[in-house]
């Protein structure tokens, strides 16, 4: 459950082991297993055999995992993401499958007072059998199951079955009970090929396919557990701190839950090593008070260090040590972290602005997020593992973010991920998964949600990364601005469901579970003021109040001016196209083309494909090579340009409104975009392709996020320069504009600003020139001949640049007179690196290195050339070698599509 840092952990045990010995009466036993010595536990993973309603298929199947992988495993079926699949076997997830394990049981476990059956995750709906007796079903994959089955158990051949009911099924009946109201949206729009009425089952709601995913509802089981114990067992704790502003000194809270089979008095030990903070505590447990709540004060003369989001400081993270004894010697040991840091939304008036502000202060800092947008890394969530999670929460803090929205369309996400998110310093904005739909507010279902809300609230309570809960997905927009065509007089029933579900349910449980963090009732919101309002507002896309999703897909996205100034930009994005040796693994040649039944089958967003091309021909003349493959690639490629370069535009409007206020609009603290990852081998507006290579964008990113950056637009013939800082401390900066012909690679002219100072954690205005008048100063130059480049240097040494350098066009590239690159490139290794060195003699833009299949990062890509040589190295994550990267190097520049 929680990860365990052995070296540090050994040390400090043997000072628990120590000053428990002094502390308590008996000696410890020195196990260490938070159930505890006297809880017998016995796993039940492993080989379980799978079979389908009529009987026809039956097969092994590894618990954990699901109905697709167990058959792919077994070579029932291939791969369900090669090309129409997800079609072919639609009747997988309309079967009803049946899991069953025969085991025996010790006869010490079998003699306990209590044996319990523990279900780690049940996806989704079933009836759960042992020995023919039914002991419960399920119907929420994101809640636990514990069954009592004491009395049940032979000493031989016990025979546990999990008879799943198809998903899909089931949502269809449960809208067919509710009878008196519809609550939509009944289907996914016909392009996405999706299941009906998912709102309607507590399973992840993009597994009935969403705009940029596969329909795989698929059946299976996360993790099962016998447990068996006389006297407690423990079954989950909680570690969170709070800062108390009266006394000034942290809090450390602890919360114990129990199952109890005898009231029994236990001493309890907290202890914080590397503090040196400890307490004991005595606590009488009675089997109906099963949660124990333990307070650790830090003496305000013991310094503690912060957690920080990545970017403002270190992660830091304390080991904390538990030991319970009870007098029926009931023990149990175990170790977690804890870190210190404090979170507020605030949300105030701000001068000469309607609205309020909505930003986040951690540790009294107000940070700007930035980051993006997180979905399911699977279909198949036991196909997801700790290296997957590592490399794409790793390529986030590679690309300088320092936030990621869990959005609630998909899945509370295994404990690692947090882990992770605590230790990279990734902020979480963790919603609910409720997303774009209505929900239904009958009694099973409101109490399988609140118990839902519980049990995560519990399991996930302790990471410092989570900074915010967030009730739902889009909900509180699709009745504000009707997305289903409800009609006026039936809107107060919708609302109202609304207001039961998330507010009086949701809301009042996270707030009693947790008071350390904001909750937000939904995404996006005007917050207060849409509370005011009654919690829908009339629009909750108002930039004064609160986040903002929005998208345009046609509208130029050069043009900053049509982005919404607001507050806080939670969603925005464009689509692109994943490469080749991506798509290559789910199709085959004939499908290698942009008008194929393949690229159309793969897009799940009306009219995506055609939406790409038409932004993308606003700026780019779009391929048109005679060779089909090319063809393809390079349309692959334009669509990422487009992505890259509209994503790009859209972040650094909203970077640069952090400081000011225009008409009212902005002080802008926060852009997610939409979306970091992929959940298959298909076009999405992600900026990592499934399998975890980084497309243009998030190459971008880099740049984009970067802690310290100079942000050039063109307002009216003028050019801008803003600084953008994330630094806690003020730099005194000048700005340097360099003039390029596209057809040379030496400077045309330089400016430079007079220096100025960028305070920390602000925007402004550095430097402005008028565009004609540069050019008239600088010769031979025109929009369509020329670019600039710019770039922040320390005045004292202007050798000494910060941040990257940026660019801008004067005209859109396919008006300019972009020449040929010519770009040669040669191989080398370096060390577990390989360093690739590239001559042009002429400016090539957005230029693209692609080594196919082999797996690994460029340290940049889709650059500007300005030099005559560049090297750019390789980090490949499985062996390769020279003759293997020259062979797959493939280059493409805006040039080298027509
Ligand atoms: C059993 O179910 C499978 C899968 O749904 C189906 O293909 C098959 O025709 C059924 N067999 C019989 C005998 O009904
Ligand atoms: C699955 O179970 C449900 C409920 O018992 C039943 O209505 C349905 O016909 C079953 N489906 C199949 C394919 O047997
Ligand atoms: C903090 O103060 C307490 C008593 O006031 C003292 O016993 C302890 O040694 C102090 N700790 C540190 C780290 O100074
Ligand atoms: C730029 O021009 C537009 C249209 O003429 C005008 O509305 C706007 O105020 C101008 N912006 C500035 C900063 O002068
Ligand atoms: C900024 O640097 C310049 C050049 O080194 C220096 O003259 C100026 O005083 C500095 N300004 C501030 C506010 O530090
Ligand atoms: C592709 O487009 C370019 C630019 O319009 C043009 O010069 C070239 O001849 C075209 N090539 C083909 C094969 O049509």
């Amino acid at each position: 459950m929680i990860p365990v840092q052995s070296k540090v952990g050994l040390f400090a045990f043997i000072c628990l082991l120590l000053i428990s010995v002094a502390l308590c009466r008996h000696s410890p036993t020195g196990t260490v297993d938070y159930q505890g010595t006297e809880v017998e536990t016995q796993s039940l993973n492993g080989k379980w055999i799978l079979r389908n309603n009529n009987g026809s298929l039956n097969l092994p199947a590894e618990v954990p995992g699901c109905v697709h992988t167990a058959l792919q495993k077994q070579n029932f079926i291939q791969d369900p993401y090669y090309r129409f699949n997800d079609l072919d076997y639609r009747w997988i997830s309309l079967d009803n499958w049946t899991y069953s394990l025969t085991f025996n049981v010790p006869h010490s476990t079998r003699r306990m007072k209590r044996v319990v059956l523990l279900f780690d995750g049940v996806d989704t709906v079933s009836t759960i059998t042992l020995n023919g007796v039914t002991i419960g079903t399920t119907d929420n994959m994101f809640r636990s199951y514990e069954f009592e089955v004491g009395g049940l158990l032979n000493a031989k051949d016990n025979l546990l079955e999990v008879g799943f009911m198809s998903a899909v099924t089931y949502a269809s009946q449960r809208d067919q009970a509710h009878s008196e109201y519809k609550v939509p949206p009944a289907c996914p729009p016909p392009v996405q090929k999706g299941e009906c009425h998912v709102n309607f089952i507590r399973k992840a709601q993009c597994s009935f396919s969403w705009d940029w995913g596969p329909s795989f509802p698929t059946q299976g089981l996360r993790g099962v557990e016998l447990q068996a114990f006389n006297f407690i067992r423990l079954q989950s704790f909680t570690a969170s701190t709070a800062w108390d502003s009266s006394l000034s000194c942290w809090n450390v809270e602890v919360e114990l839950f129990f199952d109890v089979a005898v009231a029994t008095d236990g001493c309890f030990t907290l202890l914080l090593p590397e503090l040196k903070v400890f307490q004991k505590f005595q606590l009488s447990i009675k089997p109906d008070q099963t949660r124990k709540s333990l307070h650790l004060q830090i003496p305000s003369n013991v310094s503690v260090d912060l957690w920080w989001p990545n970017g403002h400081g270190e992660q830091t993270q304390y080991l904390l040590f538990m030991e319970g004894r009870t007098e029926s010697r009931v023990t149990f040991h175990t170790e977690t972290q804890v870190a210190f840091r404090t979170v507020e939304l605030v949300q105030e008036p701000i001068p000469s602005s309607p609205g309020l502000s909505f930003y986040f202060r951690v540790n009294g800092r107000p940070i700007f997020l930035k980051g993006s947008n997180w979905i399911p890394a699977h279909a198949f969530l036991d196909l997801v593992t700790p290296d997957t999670l590592r490399n794409l929460l790793q390529s986030a803090v590679d690309a300088n973010m320092n936030a990621l929205r869990v959005w609630g369309g998909g899945v509370y996400e295994q404990d690692t991920f947090y882990s992770l998110c605590d230790e990279l310093g990734i902020m979480v904005w963790q919603d609910f998964m409720f997303a774009c739909a209505l929900y239904p507010t009958e009694q099973d279902f409101i109490e399988t949600v609140r118990e839902e809300v519980v049990q995560q609230v519990r399991r996930l309570k302790s990471h410092p990364s989570i900074i915010v809960w967030s009730g739902n997905n889009e909900n509180e927009a699709a009745i504000a601005t009707d997305w289903f065509g409800i009609p006026v007089a039936e809107r107060p029933r919708y609302v109202k469901d609304y207001v039961t579900l998330y507010v009086e349910n949701i809301r009042t449980i996270v707030q009693k579970e947790d008071k350390t963090r904001p909750f937000l009732v939904s995404s996006p919101t005007n917050g207060v003021e849409s509370e005011k309002e009654g919690f829908v507002a009339r629009n909750p896309y108002d930039p004064h109040y609160g986040d903002t999703h929005f998208y345009s897909y046609l509208n130029d996205c050069w043009d900053w001016r049509q982005f919404p100034r607001t507050r806080f930009a939670s969603e925005y994005g464009f689509q692109s196209w994943p490469s080749l040796s991506t798509l290559s693994t789910v199709s085959k040649p004939g499908d290698w083309n942009y008008l194929s039944s393949f690229s159309a089958h793969r897009q799940h967003h009306e009219l995506g494909n055609t939406q790409m091309l038409l932004q993308a021909a606003l700026h780019y003349i779009l391929p048109n090579s005679t060779d089909a493959l090319k063809h393809y690639r390079d349309t692959l490629y334009i669509t990422q340009v487009m992505q890259a370069q509209c994503v790009k535009m859209q972040t650094e409007f909203y970077s640069r409104s952090r400081s000011e206020i225009i008409d009212g609009e902005g002080h802008t603290m926060g852009a997610l975009y939409w979306q970091l990852n992929d959940i298959w081998q298909g076009p999405s507006w992600s900026s990592i392709e499934f399998g975890g290579k980084w497309k243009m964008l998030h190459h971008f990113a880099v740049d984009f996020f970067s802690p310290v950056q100079a942000v050039g637009f063109e307002e009216n013939d003028t050019l801008k320069i803003y600084g953008v800082s994330d630094l806690s401390t003020d730099f005194n900066f000048t700005v340097t504009v360099t003039v390029y012909e596209w057809s040379s690679l030496t400077p045309v002219c330089t400016e430079v600003s007079d220096p100025c100072v960028l305070k920390g954690g602000e925007a402004m205005l550095m430097m402005q020139v008028s565009v004609p008048t540069l050019l008239r100063d600088c010769g031979r130059c025109d929009r369509h001949s020329c670019l600039v480049t710019y770039d922040l240097k320390d005045p004292a040494n202007p050798n000494n640049q910060h941040g990257p350098t940026g660019h801008l066009f004067l005209t859109s590239p396919k008006e300019a007179g972009l020449q040929p690159p010519n770009i040669k490139a040669s191989v080398e290794r370096d060390g577990d690196m390989f360093a690739f060195t590239l001559h042009c003699e002429v400016v090539a833009v957005f230029v693209w290195l692609d080594v196919g299949d082999v797996a690994g990062r460029f340290e940049s890509n889709g650059f500007l050339l300005l030099s005559l040589k560049r090297t750019v190295r390789f980090f490949p994550w499985r062996p390769t070698s020279v003759e293997e990267l020259s062979k797959k190097l493939y280059i493409t520049s805006l040039r080298d599509v027509y």
